[in-house]
């Protein structure tokens, strides 16, 4: 069976760390036997947008939906397009349209990186931020009335639904059944936000009915970030609605270090549509056109589509593979981001060989 990939670079350094995120995937295929095909696409950049006059083109859809999965780089330039037209028209339809409810960030502290929190080592933060990616507190439900007297109102309603609700919390529980600590938190602020809220708690329980293994907690969000801060080793799995998700699912990576490592997964688990892998960071216009990248957090990208798609073990090898590189810690290899003298593609050259070269 060939999975077929789409392959887009996007803008910035998303040109730099794509080909070192493919190189590490046919390092992959070809270490373990897997056909991939892959798809590059221009579009979904501001290159683009300078060309066409809008970031997709209009057959986008029909032309995506036909892939297994997209693996994406980066999408940004604001000196030529503004930054809410490049990530609407862009990554924001693929989400939607695509079905993605699910936003996927690993939280774990690597080998040879600093972790800003102090004496961290590496296994004592490897959790999961489960981010609710469509509704809740980001709605288009509301509006203003008086706008520009003295009566000015606004309102701007919270949508939680039992279906958009009730997947998330599923995908979260078989996440943290198939891990050995067996553990979920729920992020929740029952206390304040006193109608939605108290409802997310009674479907966190319902659900948790079918999963008596999992250990379940749940904190305010409040203290739930104090808690990433203070007692990183206590998380397993996170769940979280889009907005009190959206926080975490930054501060997690954030406590293990650099941004340039971090990966994310926008999933529609069904498989109905393709999901969508890609490195937390943006184009990072400051260091563009240098080469100096870190593409790890593209290649831990390629690292999850080929778990989703049903390779946990080659998942698996090129993260252990990354991690050894790290390990090494030559000066050399490693990207400035991270300590070192080296540039993107000799970091993504000694990651790729590392998973040809693994026994
Ligand atoms: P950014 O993530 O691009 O950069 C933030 C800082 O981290 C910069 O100093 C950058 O040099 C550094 N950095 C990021 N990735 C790195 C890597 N791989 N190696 C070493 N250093 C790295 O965020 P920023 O500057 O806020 O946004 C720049 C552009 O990216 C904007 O147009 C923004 O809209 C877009 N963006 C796109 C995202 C996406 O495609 N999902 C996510 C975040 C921002
Ligand atoms: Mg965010």
């Amino acid at each position: 069976m060939t999975h077929r990939i789409a392959v887009i670079p996007g803008d910035g350094i998303g040109k730099e760390v794509m080909p070192e995120g493919v190189r590490a995937l046919q390092a992959a295929a070809e270490r373990f036997g897997i056909a991939l095909e892959l798809a590059p696409f221009d579009f979904a950049s501001c290159d683009y947008y300078a060309e066409h006059g809008q970031m997709l083109p209009d057959d986008w859809f029909e032309i995506l939906k036909e892939f297994d999965a997209i693996f994406y780089g980066a999408v940004g330039w604001p000196e030529t397009v503004p930054d809410h037209v490049s990530l609407w028209g862009s990554l924001l339809q693929f989400r939607r349209r695509f079905d993605q409810y699910i936003n996927l960030r690993p939280c774990r502290l690597l080998p040879g990186i600093k972790s800003p929190l102090a004496n961290r080592q590496p296994g004592d933060i490897d959790f999961y931020v489960v981010r609710e990616n469509t509704e809740g507190e980001y709605s288009s439900v509301g509006g203003r009335m008086f706008e520009g007297t003295e009566r000015e109102v606004v309102i701007q309603e919270t949508v939680m639904t039992r279906h958009g609700t009730d997947r998330v919390l599923k995908f979260a529980y078989e996440l943290a059944q198939s891990r050995p600590r067996r553990k979920l938190t729920s992020a929740t602020k029952s206390n304040g936000i006193a109608i939605t809220m108290p409802w997310w708690d009674e479907r966190v329980a319902e659900m948790g009915r079918h999963y008596p293994e999992v250990a379940v907690d749940q904190f305010h969000i409040d203290i739930l970030t104090a808690n990433f801060v203070m007692h990183p080793d206590w998380f397993d799995v996170v769940v979280a609605s889009n907005l009190f998700g959206d926080i975490l699912s930054d501060l997690g990576p954030a406590c293990t270090g650099t941004i340039g490592v971090a990966p994310s997964a926008n999933i529609n688990p069904e498989g109905t549509f393709p999901s969508l892998f890609e490195p937390v960071h943006g184009s990072a216009p400051d260091i563009a056109g240098r080469g100096i990248a870190n593409p790890i957090g593209q290649i831990w990208s390629a690292a999850m589509m080929l778990e989703h798609l049903g390779h946990q073990e080659v998942s698996v090898a090129i993260v252990a593979a990354f991690e050894a590189v790290l390990a090494e810690g030559d000066e050399g290899v490693l990207t400035p981001d991270i300590g070192g003298r080296g540039t993107t593609e000799i970091l993504g050259r000694a990651i790729a060989e590392r998973i040809i070269g693994q026994v």
